[in-house]
This record gives structure tokens, sequence and C-alpha cells, in this order.
């Protein structure tokens, strides 16, 4: 079987994005995406946007234009799983069990809190002036979002490569913890696109906001056209040769074009073509590839209830794997059911001299269950709830007959079926494949008839 590959990015949701955001990081994505063997995990980062941001507008009319930008761009969400991470109540609760382990020696260190100190002390501030606790621990936050979804490649700038460093740190620190030998959280690697460049904004600089020098990317054709026309170039005459290894106007047509497209473009500039007709090829060149995607955009915005949907129906599915994973994380630091007792009556008393398998029955409101344990008390197996203990007993006794088990697996889980019905789940977490066919090879063990 092979491994599929998660990959999981986050978008903060401030801002519009423009057309430097599109080609660094929302068109790789979108292309990332459509690989057969990979899982993404695209959401927007809105409740890290409330760190930077305290105006409600912005940050909703943000996350609109965003979802909209993505979704125009071609994101297939029947493909990806699109969400807004504040649509997964899941998220801050894993960032508070994340948040007592992760050391606070460890979050000092994180660039952006230390930007901010060293303002302030450059300024002859207080050294924590103006900082919030949601800067301070925007790094777990990040860590949650990452290992909720146990993701392997995380995609982004070089600026979060720390952060997804520390999310390996918090989240290798809760399984020595918590993990009892198994391992919760995948390790995240950070991905950075080497081959994508950073578009040059209109005066050479890179292009962003905060220089102000951007280029929009759906607002219309005629901002487009405007903000194309400013793109500063040097003062040579229509006539003359241009050097195009030295215009960034050239790069920024490179980053669109085709290698023919780009190599007519070159031939053109040396040759004395003017920088107002230059201008107007990279406006076709753009308007040619980004008209249909800004129409959607548009389309989009007009019929906010449409993405909602959408977006609700991302969060379902988000919800679908970090529900039951959160249930497990809960359960490994502590925060049980009083109803079931026997981890605590295990831990206590009976692990050690526990040599076999056990099956432990419990009451769980009106219904009747049982948990299989390994010989050396881990969990290997729940069983469905049952309306009389009867049933459950007459379960346990089929599976212990020594007969074939059904075990059907499902996803990184597996079930156990007699007479055509469900009565079963694992009960551990297993990172892939081959942990859980481990598991399923345990409870075989656990299930065999001892003959003595
Ligand atoms: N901090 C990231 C940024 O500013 C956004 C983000 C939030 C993110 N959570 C994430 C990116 C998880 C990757 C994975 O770019």
């Amino acid at each position: 079987m092979t491994t599929r590959t998660r990959i999981l990015t986050g978008i903060t949701t401030t801002g519009t994005p423009h057309l430097g955001n599109y080609a660094g990081a929302i068109r790789p994505a979108i292309l990332a995406s459509e690989d057969a063997n990979a899982d993404s995990f695209y959401f927007l980062a809105d409740y890290h946007a409330l760190i930077k941001c305290d105006d409600p507008q912005r940050i909703q009319r943000s996350r609109m234009e965003i979802a909209a930008t993505w979704l125009a761009g071609g994101l297939d969400v029947n493909r990806v799983t699109f969400y807004r991470q504040s649509d997964i109540p899941e998220i801050p609760e894993l960032t508070w069990l994340l948040t007592c382990v992760a050391a606070k020696g460890l979050l000092n260190r994180a660039h952006a809190y230390k930007a901010s100190v060293d303002k302030n002390v450059e300024n002859g501030e207080d050294p924590d002036a103006g900082i919030s606790m949601g800067l301070y621990s925007y790094p777990v936050l990040m860590a949650a979002d990452i290992l909720m979804f146990n993701a392997h490649k995380v995609p982004v700038g070089r600026d979060q490569i720390q952060h997804v460093e520390m999310a390996r740190d918090i989240g290798q620190r809760f399984n020595h913890l918590f993990g009892n030998g198994k391992e919760f959280f995948t390790m995240p690697e950070a991905l950075i696109e080497e081959s994508v460049a950073t578009l040059p904004g209109l005066d050479g600089r890179k292009m962003s906001k905060s220089y102000d020098n951007t280029i929009p990317l759906f607002t219309s054709a005629k901002d487009m056209k405007d903000a194309i026309s400013r793109i500063v170039t040097d003062s040579r005459a229509p006539g003359e040769a241009k050097d195009p290894d030295n215009s960034h106007l050239f790069t920024l047509y490179q980053a669109f074009a085709t290698k023919a497209q780009e190599a007519q473009f070159r031939g053109e500039l040396l040759e004395g073509l003017g920088w107002g007709e230059a201008k107007n090829r990279l406006f076709q060149l753009l308007d040619g590839q980004l008209g249909e995607a800004r129409e959607r955009y548009h389309q989009l915005m007009a019929r906010p209830s449409d993405m909602e949907d959408l977006l609700q129906v991302g969060a379902k599915k988000a919800r679908a794997v970090a529900a039951p994973f959160l249930a497990k994380l809960r359960e490994a630091v502590g925060l049980r059911s009083f109803v079931n007792q026997d981890n605590f009556t295990i831990s206590n008393s009976k692990k050690k001299a526990a040599k076999s398998s056990r099956i432990l029955s419990f009451r769980e409101g009106d219904s009747f269950r049982f948990r299989v344990l390994a010989a050396d008390g881990s969990p290997l197996l729940l069983s469905s709830e049952f309306a009389d203990g009867k049933k459950a007993g007459a379960v346990i006794k089929q599976l212990q007959s020594g007969q074939t088990l059904d075990i059907r697996t499902e996803a990184y889980g597996f079930n156990v079926w007699l007479d055509g019905e469900c009565v079963a789940e694992s009960s551990a977490f297993y990172v892939d494949a081959a942990q859980r066919d481990a598991g399923i090879e345990a409870l075989r063990v656990a299930l065999t008839p001892i003959e003595d």
C-alpha cells in the first residue's frame, strides 16, 4: 500500500491577495493539490489573523477575498480539504494541550516575538510593550494546525520555517510524554519551493503590501492596467535596445509566459520595443491568463452563501479527521470519562501484573461495551455500544472462539465485523498503514484462545 503525502498550509486572512501572492503561493499550491498521491489541507488561518488585526470588518472582508481567490484560481474542493481554521473547534482545544507541553524558552526564541521585543528595546520601551499573548503563542497555534492533521509537508515562506520546526519540537515532546511508545504526531517538514520566484513589485523591490508596490490580482482589469503603467523602467526611448535581464518588467512577464513567449518578448526588447508597448504586452499576457478567473472571483464574491456552503463542507471533512483524533489525545492526557475507569484500574494496579491480553467490559450510560487490551495493557479494540450485557458477552465469546476474524481496514484504523454487523473498532491511533497492520496482528494474537 502506498502512503499518501499530506500537504497542509494556512493562509493568514489579513489583506487582499495580489499578483505576488498568486505566483508565489496560490498558484503552486493549487498545482500541488492536483497530485494524485497527495491529500491537501488548505485553510484560512483566521485565528492567526486576529493576532495582527483588530478590525472586524477587515478580517471578514479578507476571509472572503482569500476564499474567493483560491476558489477562482481553480482549487478543487472535492479533492482538497478547504476550511476555515475558526470552524474547527478541535484546533484551539489541541492548542491548549500543546501549550501545556511547549517550553516557554522555546517560544522566547521565536523570530516574530523577538523582533517585536528588539524594536521595543530600541525605542526605549518596556520589552513586552504592545505584545499580546496571541503573538507570543502564535507558534503553538500553528503547531496545532499542522499536528492536528498529521501533515507531512508544509509549504511555507522562509520566514515560517522556524515555526514548522517548533511544531516538530512540541509534537515530539507530546509524543514522548503521552505516547507510551506510540507516536501520536507525525513530524512535519517545511517545504520551500525553490523554483518559485518572488515577484518584483512596481519599483523592483519584492512585491509586498508593506512596500505599496503591488499589482492587484482580481479587483479589475483597469486596476491591473493602471498598476502595470506605473512599473518603473529605465529611460531608454522606443527604438533603443532594452536590457531584459535588468528589467523587472521582463521578470514579471517571465513568471507567466511560456518559454516561447518569453523568447519572443526578449527578442523584441533587444530590438527596441518601447516601454509603453512592453507594458501593454504584459497586460495582455496577464489578462489572458487571469481574466476568466477574475470573472469567477467576482461571481463568488457576489454569492457569499455559496462560499459559506463550500466552507461548511470543508469544515465537516476536516472535523471528521480532527474530532476522533482529538478524542484520543484527550484520553492520552487523562481527560477521560468517569464512567469508563478501566484505564485507571490498569495503570494503577493490574498493568504490571498483566501477562496476557484481556477483555474489559464496562458500562457507558445505558449501554454495554468492552475493550480488548494487549498483554502490555495498550488498547487494541473498542466495541460498539450494546443495549444489553448479554449481547456484549455473546460478541466477546464469538471473537474468542477461534473463528476467522472479519477485520476491515479503514484509513489508519480498522473495524471488526460479525454476522454482517460492525461490532468494534480499533482504539489505538495509528499514524500509518504499517502501524495499523501491526495493531491488527496484535489483536489477532490477543484474541487467539489460550491453550494451557
Ligand atoms: N503563519 C503562516 C503565515 O503567516 C500561516 C499559517 C498558519 C500556517 N497556520 C499554518 C502555514 C500552518 C502553514 C501551516 O504564513
